[in-house]
């Protein structure tokens, strides 16, 4: 809980940010903008004065997404922003993953972190002994790692990945077998479109694993929606899918096929975030929460960058290592098949 005394409402608010509450759309409840806007301003103001910079992943909430964030968009669109950006203060609105990934690309700014126990089930599911042992049984077998894990991992790999450009950051190694870490749904979906061998480890998302292909199916005939799918998904649903993707390449979906109804298989913010920007399409169920993500609150934000905290701090070797493997990431870009 924040140790702020919470900003005061004031008449004035619902005019000044009609922006905000346009972009929301419904996505908030009415009632709650008495709460968030006094943050929403007292937030934007102290970034103001701290010369900071706010970023948000798509998963974020949308009174964060839509009310103080600068940067959004999915892990990659996240790190690449992180390797130009010119703040001095850099908050990440997401998990600690991904304040790490920023801190290691932007090594000179402040990143911080409104909530440390943001983590990722992905990222702890693996420690970097893990790596090292993978790589004694494979040898000569290079290590591509999701983005979702910790910088020491990111240190004992050879390339970093996204969702985003996984299968053809897996092809740029030009091995015959490649270690592919943690994610075991997104290997497979990978393993499924590519002759090189991948060596699975058994990573899941606790939010996408629990989706069902008997849920896909009740959105397609109870709602005659189409469905798109995150792939860290299980296998059973990326099959019943119209698309996969990762969110930025949902977006895109949307914008080129302008279906009459959606299911969004993922977290429960990315259909909220996108819905104003696709008034004509209706969004229906399923989609489950991340608990990590929605550790960051406004109230934290505010505290983050009222004391600074909590800074991101990686030991020189390890950022420098992890640098490398992210930055053959980069090299290779944004590659959805969209
Ligand atoms: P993206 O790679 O699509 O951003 O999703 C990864 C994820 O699950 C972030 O938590
Ligand atoms: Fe990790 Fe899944 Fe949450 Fe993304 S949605 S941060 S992969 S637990």
């Amino acid at each position: 809980m924040s140790t702020a005394i919470r900003p005061a409402w004031s008449a004035d608010l619902e005019e000044r940010y009609t922006d905000i509450l346009e972009r929301a759309g419904d996505a908030v409840p009415c009632l709650e903008w008495a709460f968030h806007l006094p943050w929403i301003d007292a937030i934007r103001q102290l970034k103001r004065e701290r010369g900071a910079v706010i970023m948000a992943h798509s998963y974020q909430s949308p009174e964060i997404f839509h009310g103080v964030a600068d940067i959004t968009g999915d892990s990659l669109a996240l790190a690449q922003a992180a390797a130009t950006v010119d703040h001095d203060v850099v908050v990440m609105c997401g998990v600690h993953f991904m304040a790490e990934t920023t801190k290691i690309l932007s090594p000179q700014r402040t990143v911080l972190i409104p909530d440390l126990d943001a983590g990722c089930s992905l990222a702890s599911s693996i420690t970097p002994e893990d790596v090292r042992v993978l790589r004694a049984r494979h040898p000569g077998a290079p290590v591509v790692t999701y983005v979702n894990t910790s910088a020491a991992v990111k240190a004992e790999s050879d390339a970093c990945c996204t969702s985003a450009n996984a299968l053809q950051v897996v092809e740029s190694m030009g091995a015959d077998k490649v270690i592919f870490l943690p994610d075991q749904f997104l290997g497979r979906h990978v393993a499924s479109m590519t002759q090189v061998e991948l060596v699975l480890w058994q990573g899941r998302c606790e939010v996408h694993e629990q989706f069902t292909a008997q849920q896909v199916r009740h959105a397609r005939e109870r709602f005659d929606a189409q469905v798109i799918a995150h792939p860290e998904c299980p296998p059973e649903v990326l099959d019943e899918a119209d698309f996969v993707g990762s969110t930025t390449a949902m977006g895109a979906w949307l914008e080129r096929e302008r279906p009459a109804r959606v299911a969004l298989i993922t977290e429960c913010s990315m259909g909220d975030n996108l819905r104003s920007r696709f008034p004509d399409i209706e969004f229906v169920k399923p989609c489950n929460l991340c608990p990590h993500m929605k550790r960051i609150t406004l109230p934290k934000i505010f505290d983050c960058l009222r004391d600074l905290q909590h800074p991101v701090e990686i030991d020189r070797d390890t950022s420098h290592r992890a640098r490398t493997a992210l930055e053959r990431m980069l090299a290779v870009g944004r590659r959805d098949r969209v």
